[in-house]
């Protein structure tokens, strides 16, 4: 496609873009139970002008821009002093919680490399239930995941597990506070612990629940602990842009002193060009998310976080509660805040996702594994928390509505998933990506069958499926 030969009008570049936002589900409605994190109009609107104010700044100098770097320091220290880190902490503000988390894993593997240099393969261990941006970490950074179980009522990481695939090139430990999937968080304390007794690093991935739980607890609430305050925890990443409200662009990473957060920094003067020290992975960005996430802490301030968790918890309560009473559905495991999953013994929880999306509600599926059933996954927040009669009344509706249908047919999804998994050849892959609805280049409007294909086949097959098809787009 050729830039257009001449400019269009500002009014008809903004038409334009707003017009391709017909193509995507309507958030704004509150119908969207993931992926948007939406305080009310009047903190978004302070956000907005605040990422504008500062749209054009780039935190990669803060000897040019020494704003930035208050706006990270104020960022940083607020956050720390939430996470009952004491004034040795030390972070920085990232793009979000997959780049703290890299940060988090290279910090690991240069602190191993420097501490125990024999180690030529370092490893860190964490549950099935931890986020894939520690698999996108070990990937990128040549460390090796060790996936253990987890409990499968509670979901928690099982702790006796984790004790007993370390060896002596494990480098680091990973608990969830808490995992995306369930809401539910690991016994950190009992992580921590085992850490220390071995000499590892602990990194504790409170993403989606580093604002939210603080402030439960600051509300009384029973939360399990999981942050400075606990012995041996060395590393925490809480994105802003999710519970903390903020635009997207904005987590932070924090160590529990500076010596180990010296591993993430990168420097070089070792081109014909400027001097590059990077604290973090990427380089030249926008101040815009920064002042967002300065802005928001600074205007909502504790009583305004605080009335938010109050209304999310509620609603949250209500919902499962509430999903707990529809025939055929139960929640999974013991969610701790705001997000949670839950699966049915009855119906096809991937065919109710489609049925919910026809209602233009947008529930996640998420995979079984050889521990716990498929289910549907909801993250709650202030945006959406006005919703939950309407959802419920629709997911009841949709149960119903999946009753009535055909089932799929799981039969031959199993057979050609076997079949696959024998002979991944590009034209067996074809065949059944045709057979499930999945043409080249185009995305699906119907996931079901698509979902149970992806749930079928062995990890590895099913990653390269998918890495295919998005290389077709
Ligand atoms: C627990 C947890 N960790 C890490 C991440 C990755 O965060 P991001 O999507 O901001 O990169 C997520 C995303 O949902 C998450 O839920």
């Amino acid at each position: 496609m050729p830039i257009p030969p001449t400019g269009l009008a500002p009014d008809a570049v903004l038409t334009a873009l707003r017009s391709f936002k017909g193509l995507d589900l309507d958030w704004q409605a509150g119908r969207v139970f993931a992926y948007v994190y939406q305080p009310d109009d009047a903190a978004a609107a302070v956000v907005k002008d605040a990422y504008l104010l500062y749209l054009t700044e780039n935190c990669l100098d803060p000897t040019t821009f020494p704003s930035v770097g208050k706006l990270e320091h104020d960022v940083v220290a607020m956050v720390a002093h939430l996470l009952q880190g004491d004034d040795q902490v030390a972070g920085n503000v990232t793009s979000g919680g997959t780049e703290s988390i890299l940060l988090a894993v290279k910090t690991a593997r240069d602190y191993a490399q420097a501490q125990r240099p024999h180690i030529t393969q370092p490893e860190m261990v964490l549950s099935r239930t931890a986020h894939a941006a520690f698999h996108k970490a070990a990937h990128y950074l040549g460390v090796k995941p060790v996936v253990v179980g987890f409990d499968p009522v509670t979901f928690q990481a099982d702790v006796d597990a984790m004790a007993a695939a370390i060896t002596p090139n494990t480098i680091l430990l990973v608990a969830s506070a808490p995992c995306y999937s369930q809401g539910v968080v690991d016994p950190v304390p009992a992580i921590a612990a085992l850490a220390q007794e071995r000499g590892l690093l602990c990194h504790v991935d409170a993403c989606v629940g580093g604002i939210h739980l603080s402030f439960l607890r600051k509300l009384g609430r029973a939360v399990g602990a999981f942050d400075f305050s606990v012995p041996g925890v060395t590393s925490l990443s809480v994105d802003m842009h999710k519970y903390g409200y903020a635009a997207k662009g904005a987590s932070v990473i924090l160590y529990r002193d500076s010596s180990l957060r010296r591993f993430q920094i990168f420097s070089s003067t070792d081109t014909t060009a400027y001097t590059i020290i990077n604290p973090t992975a990427l380089s030249s960005r926008s101040g815009g998310p920064l002042a967002g996430a300065w802005a928001i802490l600074n205007y909502l301030g504790e009583d305004g976080y605080k009335e938010i968790v109050e209304t999310v918890q509620a609603a949250t309560e209500r919902l499962i509660a509430g999903v707990e009473g529809i025939d055929g559905l139960r929640v999974l495991g013991q969610p701790a805040m705001s997000m949670f999953s839950f699966a049915s013994d009855t119906i096809n929880v991937y065919q109710l996702a489609d049925a919910m999306r026809r209602r233009n509600w947008y529930l996640q599926p998420q995979f079984s594994t050889p521990t716990s059933p498929r289910n549907l996954h909801i993250s709650m927040t202030y945006g959406v928390a006005h919703n939950v009669d309407a959802l419920l009344a629709d997911l009841a509706a949709c149960v119903d509505e999946v009753r009535a249908e055909p089932p799929l047919d799981t039969d031959f999804i199993a057979a050609a998933a076997a079949a696959l998994a024998e002979d991944p050849s590009p034209d067996a892959i074809a065949g059944l990506m045709g057979a499930v609805g999945l043409q080249p280049g185009e995305l699906p409007q119907e996931m079901a069958l698509i979902n149970e294909l992806l749930d079928a086949l062995p990890d590895a097959v099913a990653n390269e499926i998918l890495i295919d098809f998005f290389n077709a787009l």
